[in-house]
């Protein structure tokens, strides 16, 4: 109790309000979510410190994942926090960011199973409609690691690979006959999946350059040592590239033809750092992006896990090379806001417009706008700071971004019908101002029999709507209309009196009425059971034999339960 009031105490100091209180000592949970009427999905509830409206009004894009997240997977929510899209069919994902194909935007992720280092999964893109576009996968025997899938102007993408390869380890006190992961990094050609560009980290960094300690690690191959942990990859408008070594403290820019143009920071920088170290100390970094005038922004971590330590704070950095004269300088850091450290993960954006500088911190569940001076400007949490250090809510990368979403279902309604209330939300779609409803007598009724009774201004991802009294024996649908006052779509055709989808619809595949259509399938399976039962008292059946009984009645329904 004294070591909690003791943690607790410089959280007391700085909250603003009682909310931020609860909140940030964990009261209301490790992972404090929204839950809505007519959709099935959680989002997160945000603890905001920090606020100002000058902060971009794109959208973010998370991916919180860890032990307190029950259900991963991607996430977008409005400048303010508030829920756009969530997805469950997908499952944890990665670096997921809006990228440009043939003048297209399209929602970008990694998918897969991770060990916690690196994973081996493909790489999705899905079109504003959040059907998945196109896919693209390493081919051969070796897999996509979760780390980076950056698209090009040129219709490639740039992912990172893993592959195990015999190395000899006698320089790190090893055997000679070792292993170790190999850092590669592959452009391929998005619509016919040939590898255009490959280098791996071995063809120039030998092993003893790297800090990440041994351990017993490298002795098997599948105890392999990772020496090197690419995690981004970048390529300039020349065709250079620039990847992030975590295990090397370098960025190294490669050239179109694959030789080693320079690297900064690790054992042999080729720069000379005119901010006395600190545009080149980085450690166990993530996140190395190139923008024009030959500036870098990079996520320091600062720090390997809770293992190993090696600065006061993670930063955004930005730092700008100079390669006439192979000088590096800071231009500017972006520190964490309390100063903390997160192990791992991280990115740093600088958004075009206003030049603010939007921070993801990865292991540690916050977010932060800033000024490009480095002025605080909006600090958000998605997980209390007391289990900061734990990682049980963490996002792999953070980006705001603009996204126009426009899903082909419909949106979803929960009707309560003796409330008089409707709940309507339209998971993914963007351009929603507001909601008319509409109603007519007859679940079939041609569309100009739909009289328009009322209009409601979308509040938030769900919006709730007052029905009038007397509806009985009319039909009610919602239509979500665009900031210009046009139709994007309508609900399903609801009976006004019973809140139930019409008849005809009832079997179809939608979240809202999975409650009402699952207790009485229930019922019809417990009335199975029961007659297995007396069954069973005639025929001495066993018992596993009437479970499975059971369980095969049930799974019958399932398929017709579950959402598309
Ligand atoms: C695109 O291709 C052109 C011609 O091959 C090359 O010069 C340019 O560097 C490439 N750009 C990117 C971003 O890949
Ligand atoms: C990096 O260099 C700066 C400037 O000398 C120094 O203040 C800072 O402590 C250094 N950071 C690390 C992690 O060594
Ligand atoms: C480009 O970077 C250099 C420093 O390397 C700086 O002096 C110069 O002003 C920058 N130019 C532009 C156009 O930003």
């Amino acid at each position: 109790m004294l070591l909690v009031l003791l943690l607790a105490l410089p959280l007391i100091a700085r909250c603003e309000s009682w909310y931020n209180f609860w909140y940030d000592t964990g009261v209301l949970g490790s992972y404090p979510t929204n839950t809505y009427e007519s959709f099935d999905l959680e989002a997160p509830r945000l603890n905001v410190l920090q606020w100002d409206e000058r902060c971009d009004h794109d959208y973010i894009l998370l991916t919180p994942r860890g032990h307190a997240v029950p259900a991963p997977g991607p996430l977008i929510l409005d400048y303010t926090g508030e829920l756009i899209w969530a997805e469950g069919r997908f499952g944890e994902v990665m670096d997921m960011k809006v990228q440009q194909y043939k003048g297209e935007d399209y929602l970008t992720f990694w998918r897969g199973t991770d060990d916690g280092t690196h994973g081996r999964g493909i790489y999705y893109m899905l079109d504003s409609s959040y059907e998945v576009a196109y896919t693209v996968e390493v081919p051969g025997d070796l897999d996509g690691d979760l780390h980076e899938f950056k698209l090009t102007d040129n219709g490639t993408a740039l992912v990172t690979v893993y592959e195990i390869i015999p190395a000899d380890l006698s320089l790190l006190g090893k055997s000679r006959d070792g292993w170790i992961y190999d850092g590669l990094f592959m452009e391929i050609d998005i619509e016919t999946g040939d590898v255009v560009f490959e280098w791996r980290a071995s063809s120039f960094y030998p092993v003893e350059e790297t800090y990440a300690p041994i351990g017993d690690k490298g002795t098997e191959k599948d105890k392999a040592f990772d020496y090197f942990h690419i995690n981004s990859v970048d390529k300039d408008t020349e065709g250079n590239y620039y990847i992030s070594s975590r295990y090397m403290h370098t960025v190294t820019c490669i050239s179109p033809s694959g030789d080693v143009r320079w690297v900064l920071g690790g054992k042999r920088s080729s720069f000379k750092d005119l901010s006395g170290g600190a545009a080149s100390n980085f450690s166990w970094q993530h996140h190395v992006k190139w923008y024009p005038n030959n500036t870098l922004t990079i996520f320091d971590n600062g720090a390997q896990d809770r293992s190993i330590i090696t600065a006061e704070y993670s930063r955004g950095m930005i730092v700008s090379l100079d390669l006439d004269h192979m000088t590096a300088t800071l231009v500017r850091e972006y520190r964490s806001p309390q100063g903390f450290i997160s192990g791992s993960q991280g990115s740093v954006q600088i958004m075009p417009d206003s030049g603010h500088v939007f921070v993801g911190w990865g292991h540690t569940s916050a977010y932060t706008e800033f000024t490009s001076d480095g002025q605080i400007l909006c600090d958000v949490h998605f997980g209390p700071s007391m289990f900061f250090n734990f990682g049980w809510v963490k996002s792999y990368r953070t980006f705001k971004s603009p996204w126009v979403g426009m899903p082909n279902y419909p949106p979803d309604v929960e009707i309560d019908a003796d409330m008089g209330t409707a709940f309507v939300s339209w998971n993914g779609a963007t351009e929603v101002a507001g909601w008319i409803t509409q109603i007519a007598p007859s679940p079939h009724a041609a569309e100009e029999e739909y009289d328009s009774i009322g209009y409601t201004t979308k509040e938030s991802f769900e919006t709730s709507i007052e029905l009038p009294e007397d509806l009985d024996g009319y039909y009610i649908r919602l239509a979500a209309v665009d900031i210009d006052g046009e139709i994007l779509g309508y609900s399903r055709v609801f009976d006004a009196k019973t809140g139930h989808i019409a008849s005809g619809t009832l079997l179809a595949p939608i979240t809202q009425d999975i409650t009402s259509l699952q207790q009485s399938l229930l019922s019809v399976c417990l009335f199975a059971a029961i007659l297995i039962i007396l069954w069973k008292a005639r025929h001495q059946l066993p018992l596993s034999k009437m479970i499975s009984c059971f369980q095969s009645c049930l799974s019958r329904f399932d398929y017709q339960l579950l959402p598309k």
